[in-house]
């Protein structure tokens, strides 16, 4: 059984860990869509899970959602907000693992994947082994941000400088630190 209740975490930040902005991305980066689809999109039998906010959900526009090839779960603290019957609901994200498991889902890893509530719930009841980061140059003037991680999560890998409509990034992933 693959199963894992360990998260990971994948987001998109600039300079000042800004990750939104009116509920939506602040920026317009194809390479960073891709990467984040292959990331959390499994290559072995079981799919994987990414976990999101009610607000997050509802900024995918609705011919992208629910992500194809994997195990979508909204968070709301409305058990009763309307969702499709194949996406899966909960008021507590700690619980995905037990939820899924008790509907008889095997899936690989979980991933969170925002927004800025989701985030710091994840952290703070240190569910997260890794983070795979997409660290945008710039200040995007963003209202919403990814919490500081920095003291508890090492870097474990930093990729090639890139350029894409004129925006400078690269990938990153972060380790807890033992
Ligand atoms: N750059 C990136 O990688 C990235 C990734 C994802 C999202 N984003 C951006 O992040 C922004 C959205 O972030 P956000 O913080 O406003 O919203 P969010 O985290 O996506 O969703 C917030 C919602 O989650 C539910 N929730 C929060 N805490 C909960 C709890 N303890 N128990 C149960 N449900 C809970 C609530 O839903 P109800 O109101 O229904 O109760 C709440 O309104 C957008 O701008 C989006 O584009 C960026």
């Amino acid at each position: 059984m693959p199963s894992d209740s360990r998260f990971e975490i994948v987001v998109a930040m600039d300079s000042r860990q800004g990750i939104g902005r009116d509920g939506d991305l602040p920026w317009k980066l194809p390479a960073d869509l891709k990467h984040f689809r292959e990331v959390t999109t499994s290559s072995s039998t079981y799919p994987n899970v990414v976990i999101m906010g009610r607000v997050t959900w509802e900024s995918l526009p609705a011919r992208f959602r629910p992500l194809p090839e994997r195990i979508n779960v909204i968070v709301s603290r409305n058990p009763d907000y309307p969702h499709p019957e194949d996406v899966h609901l909960t008021t507590d994200l700690t619980d995905v693992p037990a939820l899924l498991k008790n509907k008889g889902m095997a899936y690989g890893k979980i991933f969170v994947i925002g927004g800025q509530q989701i985030y710091q719930q994840a952290l703070q009841a240190d569910l997260c082994d890794r983070l795979h980061v997409t660290h945008i140059a710039g200040d995007f003037d963003c209202d919403t941000f990814f919490p500081d991680f920095k003291d508890r999560f090492e870097l474990a890998r930093s990729g090639p400088p890139q350029q894409q409509n004129q925006l400078d990034f690269h990938f990153a992933e972060y380790s807890l630190q033992h």
